[in-house]
């Protein structure tokens, strides 16, 4: 098989970049590892910045977010039983975008497939090749069968176990790695949420998070131990655990039903420094992962495909090169900065041992965001989102 862009992994980063290179007139072809069942039911996060629903809306795949999400102007801060707003709208005049990225995947994959688009499912990539000289192409599996596809560029979108970072010489790679001592235990439930907004809570226990996808579907959020195991937690047992971690005339709205999904995600921050080898492209989790506190994974995906989709379409329409050469760095400038606030999010609602300065310091930090409208407008322009630099 042969095309313009390989891309590897149909999570968010590979299906926009396709969805946006075909809007452009350039061909690409997706290899993915899972199925499509497999893919489409995956449960991530669900909050969107402006500038993500801005560049779904240029994809074309804005119709049933513009129907079905919800847009938030503030969301909530909980310490010391007390809940502080952050006004994001009245601080920064943006707001955000409630939709899961379940759902913006799943109208990503019907989008390219309407468009015609070649998606390979059940498919993986195990090397990448000839992409620092030669001719670059991606080798994957299919039916038990290898097989190449022989391409210009290749754009690693293919995840953090992805095979796009593993084929580059380790000596030419930077890592930078931090995993947290905790992890998130999740639920998703068909009730109505606690609140109209989103509640991030420190409490001693650990941190809570009050999310939605819907005005009729809940998911929440507690910390637990790196080692627990869903198999330790019965729907009762979340339920009882999230209301303990939450102020009383909160914790008495919350509806509690049964699980639709319940799982454990660890927490980590990590880059791949640079983002470009040769003819390959690294995107999205491929390249870096921030903590979920911020809701900024997504997001940042959908900002490395707008600098790589404009620095391809310049490549194609134009013949320009300037634009991939600075792919690395310009991606990297803003992932730096969504890795400094995810860390400095989850650092500020966590609980980390029972060391008591630190607790001193979040409260002392929290009183000091409740009470400075600088320090609020702060955090409220990082949550809705650094702008896209551009250029001509
Ligand atoms: N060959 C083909 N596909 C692969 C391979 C491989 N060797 N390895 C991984 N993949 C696929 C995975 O199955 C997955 O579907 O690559 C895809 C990567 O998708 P994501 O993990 O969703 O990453 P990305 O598209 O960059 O989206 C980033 O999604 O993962 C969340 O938290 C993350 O919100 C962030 C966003
Ligand atoms: C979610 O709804 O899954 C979610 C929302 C906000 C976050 C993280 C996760 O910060």
């Amino acid at each position: 098989m042969r095309t313009q862009v390989g891309i590897i992994g149909s999570g968010p980063s590979g299906l926009l970049l396709s969805q946006l290179l075909h809007l452009h007139g350039i061909e690409s072809a997706i290899l993915e590892r899972q199925s499509r069942e497999h893919v489409e039911g995956r449960i991530r996060a669900g909050v969107l910045e402006q500038g993500t629903v801005e560049l779904l809306r240029q994809a074309g795949v804005h119709e049933r977010m513009e129907r079905e999400g919800i847009v938030h102007e503030g969301f909530s801060l909980v310490f010391n039983g007390r809940l502080s707003r952050i006004n994001m709208h009245g601080l920064t005049g943006s707001s955000v975008m409630v939709y899961g990225q379940t759902e913006v995947t799943k109208d990503l994959i019907a989008a390219r497939l309407s468009a015609g688009g070649i998606i390979e499912y059940e498919a993986p990539a195990v090397a990448v090749e000839g992409f620092l000289d030669g001719q670059p192409r991606i080798i994957y599996e299919k039916n038990g069968q290898r097989h190449e596809l022989i391409c210009d560029f290749v754009a690693g979108c293919d995840g953090y176990h992805g095979v796009a970072r593993r084929s580059v010489d380790p000596g030419k790679l930077q890592l930078f790695e931090k995993i947290y001592p905790f992890g998130w235990l999740g639920i998703l439930s068909d009730v109505p949420p606690v609140d109209e907004e989103l509640i991030y809570a420190n409490h001693e226990r650990g941190f809570a998070l009050c999310s939605m996808r819907s005005h009729t579907r809940s998911r929440y959020y507690v910390q637990c131990e790196l080692d627990d195991s869903v198999d330790n937690w019965s729907d009762d047992a979340f339920w009882d655990e999230l209301r303990r971690r939450l102020p009383p005339h909160v914790a008495e709205r919350v509806v509690t039903g049964p699980r639709l999904e319940m799982s454990i995600a660890p927490l980590r921050s990590f880059v791949a420094e640079p983002m470009r080898f040769g003819n390959l492209f690294l995107a999205g989790d491929a390249a870096h992962i921030v903590p979920p506190t911020g809701a900024k994974g997504l997001n940042l995906a959908a900002s490395d495909i707008f600098y790589l989709s404009r620095a391809l379409v310049a490549y194609y329409g134009e013949k320009r090169t300037d634009l991939l050469d600075r792919y690395s760095e310009t991606c990297l400038r803003r992932v730096w900065k969504a890795i400094r606030f995810s860390w400095w999010f989850t650092s500020l609602m966590h609980r980390f041992g029972d060391d008591p300065l630190n607790h001193r310091l979040q409260m002392a930090e929290l009183d000091y965001l409740a009470g400075s409208t600088a320090a609020r407008t702060a955090m409220a322009e990082n949550y809705v989102g650094l702008p896209f630099e551009t250029f001509e």
